[in-house]
């Protein structure tokens, strides 16, 4: 009998984002800002913005659609799908709303949260259900529309996010791809970057409380989370890479979650990862969270920059806090 291949092959990729687009001079009317500090300080001219009806779904499955036909498959061909966000179109979640739009009646669909860094721990994720051998066709999304969260009376903070979807499918593969990863958390600094929940008190019955409220408008310390960013990352790049067995010269590109430029390439610099490496898109999107990653892969593979084989390490970081790293070739079998 035929082995079953467990190793991990990333054969597709898809993104979409919402048509409307806000400048940096169109942020400059809603809060005290200019277009000099907010590309001198990050690198972003403009983000993209889901108007009402764009719900994450309809961005998600769009994502999710393009990179189930690079891969040359069918929706019902799924096993899996798998949905990285922070800004579900519900609770409960939103995974089964995108495999009823995909039609993928094989799949199985859930959820999964990790902040910026949820594309990256989707990846692990799904990855280990394909070693087990439980699944061989997988549909990994990262989407958020952040901008339903943003404080947009907080300049410190609305410059940076921008709303997308990006996805990939994984396949199972006699040849392993995924060549190394590492995944971290740390709790403790939560407080840096928050979409946390208020609750208010109500009394049901007289001993009977309960607390009923609402998630409250992105908080962040950014300098703090700066800090956080340009000592961790390298650092779990490194971790990731020394499993791949891997040196920082044998990687084609490095593909860090689209936060600021000024940490890609304070990053890039301390890994000495030349510039010419370096995957960048935020200057049109901004921050898009757990989308950035898959949407500047798909971008870059879209214009043949990125080619099947090339080595990349991706890095997501963010809220949580969450931080990984996973080592991966691109688009072979
Ligand atoms: O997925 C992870 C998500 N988060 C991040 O990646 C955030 C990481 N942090 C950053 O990218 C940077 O810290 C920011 C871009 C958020 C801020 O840049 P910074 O160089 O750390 O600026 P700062 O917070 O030190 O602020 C410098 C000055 C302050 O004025 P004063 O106190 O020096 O007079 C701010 O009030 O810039 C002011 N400022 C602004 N001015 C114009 C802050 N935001 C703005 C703004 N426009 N939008």
């Amino acid at each position: 009998m035929k082995q079953i291949g467990t190793g991990i092959a990333i054969t597709g990729s898809g993104s979409a984002t919402p048509a409307t687009t806000l400048t940096n001079d169109g942020l400059s009317q809603i809060v005290d800002t200019s277009d000099e500090w907010i590309v001198s300080r990050t690198g972003i001219c403009q983000r993209r913005l889901a108007v009402p009806a764009e719900s994450l779904a309809v961005l998600a499955a769009s994502a999710g659609r393009e990179a189930i036909a690079m891969a040359g498959l069918e929706p019902s061909d799924l096993d899996l799908i798998l949905l990285a966000t922070s800004t579900p179109d519900d609770l409960f979640g939103t995974a089964c709303l995108v495999q009823a739009r995909l039609g993928a009646i094989q799949a199985v669909a859930f959820d999964l949260t990790a902040a910026c860094s949820g594309f990256v721990f989707g990846l692990v994720t799904a990855a280990q259900f394909i070693r087990a051998g439980t699944y061989r066709n997988i549909l990994l999304i990262g989407a958020d529309v952040l901008s339903r969260w943003v404080d947009w009376s907080d300049r410190r903070t609305c410059v940076l996010f921008g709303d997308g979807a990006g996805a990939v499918v994984l396949q199972a593969s006699d040849r392993d791809r995924l060549l190394g990863f590492e995944l971290r958390s740390d709790g403790t600094q939560n407080s840096c970057l928050n979409l946390a929940y208020q609750p208010q008190s109500q009394s049901l019955l007289e001993d009977t409380l309960i607390g009923q409220g609402t998630f409250q408008p992105i908080t962040m310390n950014g300098q703090e989370v700066y800090r956080f960013a340009v000592r961790q990352v390298p650092e779990v790049i490194e971790k990731a890479l020394f499993r791949a067995n891997l040196s920082v010269e044998q990687v084609d590109w490095l593909l860090l979650h689209q936060a600021n430029q000024r940490i890609l390439d304070a990053v890039a610099t301390r890994l000495k990862i030349p510039p010419e490496k370096v995957i960048s898109n935020l200057a049109k999107y901004g921050n898009t969270s757990a989308a950035s990653i898959p949407l500047a892969l798909d971008e870059e593979v879209r214009q043949g920059t990125v080619k099947p084989g090339d080595r990349i390490v991706a890095s997501g970081f963010g809220a949580g806090l969450t931080w990984g790293a996973a080592v991966f070739e691109w688009g072979l079998k």
